[in-house]
């Protein structure tokens, strides 16, 4: 057989997962979401595909307090994959916890965040940490950017692939974007204007998944392995919803990228199992 897309070149597999929120072992996320039985579904899931993928972006909020028995926790799952994982900070993050448990992460930004260029790959992957220590909104300064442009700048021939835990778009979610938005998006759009070879940027933290047109590439959002926030656009507080936990997988196949979101079901995630039924106060 010719042609089609079973004989083509499969480049690159890249999955994501994100907003894990891992507490301590037997541990409750808002005393009643169970954050690792998601979290080992999708583990359990990368680990049947095939191809496996050749590594997992984890984008932030990886634990729900910052803690190092919840990064324990986390360490003892994420040893179940094979395959490299590159990680930044989300606003439930520590850094410094986060620095000490991925040694392999290159050294890069320009101040104490995060940030750093892997080229290892067919795709160039470049992550980006928009976390605020203390605060649940996120932000770029203008010296990463400065730095981001540097680094695009020098491989313009590189597909390239940005990752960040806030997305750099407003969500149409009133309370996330009042309490918890991000501040610098036309500043990072100016740069990503001068740059046609990124073809994604992805993000975790709405814990619901949503693609958007940003300057000239696509941003999107990856839903959380724990728990998905209410889709609730009357102004109303977080809430809680049962919709599946997700993964997303980022294809990139003769020069195109196509990014899928893949549910992970997860039996036994709200405990007790009348939890789904209250009222549940979310948080991101
Ligand atoms: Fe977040
Ligand atoms: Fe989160």
């Amino acid at each position: 057989m010719t042609g089609g897309v079973s004989s083509r070149v499969l480049a690159m597999l890249i999955a994501q997962i994100t907003d894990c929120h891992i507490v301590e072992p037997d541990g409750l996320m808002a005393d009643r979401v169970d954050p690792a039985s998601g979290l080992r579904a999708a583990i359990d899931l990368i680990n049947r595909l095939n191809p496996l993928p050749d590594l997992v972006l984890a984008t932030g909020d990886l634990v729900n307090d910052g803690g190092a028995t919840q990064y324990d926790h986390l360490d003892s799952m994420l040893r179940a994959l094979s395959m490299p994982v590159l990680a930044i900070a989300g606003n439930h993050d520590d850094r410094t916890e986060l620095r000490s448990r991925f040694t392999d992460l290159p050294k890069g930004g320009p101040d104490d965040t995060i940030d750093y260029v892997v080229d290892d790959f067919p795709v160039r992957l470049i992550g980006l940490d928009t976390s605020i220590p203390g605060r649940h909104d996120g932000r770029v300064t203008t010296d990463q950017m400065i730095w981001l442009d540097r680094q695009l700048s020098a491989a313009r021939e590189r597909p390239t692939i940005i990752f960040q835990h806030h997305p750099p778009f407003a969500s149409g979610i009133p309370w996330m974007d009042r309490d918890a938005g991000f501040t610098g998006a036309e500043l990072e759009a100016s740069v990503l204007r001068r740059h046609e070879h990124v073809e994604a940027i992805v993000c975790g933290h709405v814990h619901r998944a949503i693609h958007h047109r940003f300057a000239g590439t696509v941003a999107s959002s990856c839903p959380s392995t724990a728990v998905q926030l209410a889709l609730d656009l009357s102004g109303a507080v977080p809430s809680y919803t049962n919709e599946p936990s997700a993964i997303a997988l980022h294809q990139y196949t003769d020069g195109v990228l196509n990014s899928h979101i893949v549910p992970v079901v997860v039996a036994d995630r709200w405990s007790p199992s009348w939890a789904l039924e209250a009222e549940v106060p979310g948080d991101l």
